[in-house]
Parts: C-alpha cells; structure tokens; sequence
C-alpha cells in the first residue's frame, strides 16, 4: 500500500500519496491548475513554488513539477513572480563593458549573499553569472545562465533586488546575436524561408489530416 503523507496546501491539510511530485499532489487534492503549470517536466519554469517543512525554519523554493511531496511540507505557489525585465532593441545595443551598468545596474549592489544560487531549483551558480554580468563578461554569464527556466525563485530572495533571469536572458541574447560565431547553415535556411522555398509544402501540411503528418513526422529523415 501507498504511503500516505500530510501536506499544507494554502494552509490546508491533505493526506496524500507520497511518491507524488506537488503538482500530481494538488491534483490529487482536488485543485484544478490553471496558473502555474505548463510543460510538468521542468522545463517551462511555470510552477515556482515555496515551501518549508514543519519543524524546520529554511524556507526553501522548487519546481512543483519536479519535488516530491514530504510529510509536514507547507506549500505554496508562485505562478507569478513579478521582476523587472529593462526595454530594449536588441538590434541597437553594442557589446560593451558597460551594457549591464545600462540596463541593470542593480546587479553591482550584490552583496555575495548566495542567496539566489541556493533558491535555484536548477542548481545554477546564479551569483556566479551576475559576478560574470558585472565584470561584462557576457559570453561566460550566457553560458553559466544557459539551462536557466526563468521560475524566478532567485529573484525572491535577492536582497539587491536583482531580476537574475533578464540579466542572464541579455547576455544570451547577446551573445547569440554579436559574439558566437555565425551558423552558415541556418543564414542559408533563413535565405530559402524568405524565398518562399517552401511555402508549397507548408500549404500541402495545412490540409493533410492529422494522421497523416503524424506518420510524416514518425518517418522523417533525421540528420546525422
Ligand atoms: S537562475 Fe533563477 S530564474 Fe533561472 S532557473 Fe535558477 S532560480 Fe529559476
Ligand atoms: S541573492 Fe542577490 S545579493 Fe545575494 S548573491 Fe545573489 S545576486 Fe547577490
Ligand atoms: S510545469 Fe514546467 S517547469 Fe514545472
């Protein structure tokens, strides 16, 4: 038999089947999800969440999807954590030493807490990629930030009030558009997409039923 655990959701008590992740669990409850769930595998960064386990005083952050359920788990969700992404055209900015003082100058009153590499449920170095930010070197913070889902959870905790997730989205955007070496074969792909290369196919995928591009997609040549 399943071993049943407590779990507080919202302040409210549930027994619910222990192996289960917190989503399956406040389904499980009986909650319908509409915020703060998207892919359930860890990917979207959609069901940031706190919680804390009775008896214990750390107040810990996760993915819903991704953390079991314990016994005396006090939970609570974050669907939306509401940071401050800067405006900008990425076709106007130029790599400097001085963007990130441009746009998101908070990042130089971190005060090295760690704070924000222990919420991430990723385990990124997250204080290690705004140290990058700061220092402008941008190609390292885009690699350290690389595998971040943008939950937020860093940002709750951030005494300097830093929007980690957009720091490290600048410096991917950047360095995807100025500093990695170009990719010839997508300038070419991009070249026949505007020449209307395939523009035929596509409409001949807009009618097929269903099935039928299933069986395409099962049997498409995969490059090597
Ligand atoms: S760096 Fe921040 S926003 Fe990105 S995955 Fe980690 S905690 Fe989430
Ligand atoms: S939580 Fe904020 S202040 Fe603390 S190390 Fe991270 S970026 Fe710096
Ligand atoms: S639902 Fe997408 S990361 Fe959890």
């Amino acid at each position: 038999m399943e071993e049943m655990v407590n779990v507080y959701f919202y302040g409210k008590r549930y027994s619910v089947p222990g192996d289960l992740t917190i989503i399956a669990a406040w389904e499980y409850a009986g909650y319908t999800l509409k915020r703060g769930v998207g892919c359930r595998h860890g990917f979207c960064g959609a069901c940031a969440t706190i919680y804390r386990i009775k008896g214990q005083n750390e107040l810990k952050t996760c993915l819903a999807c991704e953390k079991q359920v314990e016994d005396n788990m006090y939970v609570a969700s974050i669907p939306f954590y509401p940071q401050d992404k800067r405006s900008y055209n990425l076709e106007e900015l130029e790599v400097s030493d001085q963007i990130m003082m441009e746009l998101y100058p908070e990042i130089y009153a971190c005060i090295g807490c760690n704070a924000c590499t222990k919420a991430c449920p990723q385990e990124l170095q997250v204080m290690q990629y705004i140290a990058y930010a700061q220092r402008g070197e941008i190609e390292k913070c885009a690699e350290a930030s690389f595998n971040c889902v943008m939950c937020g959870c860093c940002t709750t905790r951030c005494p300097a009030g830093i929007s980690h997730p957009y720091v490290g989205l600048l410096s991917r955007r950047l360095t995807g558009k100025y500093i990695a070496p170009k990719c010839g074969h997508l300038a070419d792909r991009v070249k026949e997409v505007n020449e209307g290369k395939f523009d035929e196919g596509l409409k001949e995928l807009m009618q097929m039923p269903a099935a039928k591009i299933q069986e395409l997609y099962n049997n498409r040549e995969i490059e090597k």
